[in-house]
């Protein structure tokens, strides 16, 4: 299939809230789904919400064994989530730094509730039900966000926690710049 240009933020539509997926099982949602299977490895994304890529669909994709642009990261199972919802199980939330194919070479300081309980469907339409914690936790609440014309920039609490990697990188990763693993 394809790997897709990412649109990347001051888009109006990134801004929008996404459709529901009304149809499963179909090759239209196959296709889409390749694609942003496909767009997801080649910019090694932690994951990938398919309005980043044009379409106003609540679809996220999201998952990992290991991640170069998130080194520090344990696994988080591959996961195709159509109509997401998530509640929230504590009122604690953890900041952490991310960043966002939308917005490349930035990272921001974001906080995120620790422990969440996800549900949606998969593109045959089987109900996904699950309950999350750290950075698998981080992760579903950034793409679900998306669906919603959410960026993280609109989530972090003092911009000053905010900017380019490079110039971040000793705050990110605990060692100098150049030095990347
Ligand atoms: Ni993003």
């Amino acid at each position: 299939m394809a790997v897709l240009p990412i649109v990347r933020m001051g888009t109006p539509s990134l801004a929008e809230r996404s459709v529901e997926v009304t149809e499963f099982a179909c090759q239209a949602l196959y296709d889409i789904i390749q694609d942003l299977k496909d767009s997801l490895v080649a910019y090694s994304g932690a994951g990938i919400a398919a309005p980043q890529v044009g379409i106003n669909q609540r679809i996220v994709l999201f998952g990992f064994d290991h991640n170069p642009r998130y080194p520090q990261e344990k696994p988080v199972p591959f996961t195709v989530l159509i109509n997401p919802v998530i509640t929230v199980l504590t009122e604690e939330t953890v900041d952490a730094w991310e960043g966002c194919l939308s917005l490349p070479g930035l990272r921001g300081k974001v906080p995120r509730y620790t422990k969440i309980h996800y549900s949606g469907f998969n593109e045959e339409g089987e109900k996904i039900d699950r309950i999350a914690e750290g950075f698998h936790a981080r992760v579903v609440q950034h793409e679900c966000d998306h669906l919603d014309g959410i960026l993280y920039p609109q989530r972090i609490v003092d911009m000053r926690d905010f900017g380019f990697e490079d110039i971040l990188w000793e705050r990110l990763y605990g060692v100098p710049y150049q030095s990347k693993r």
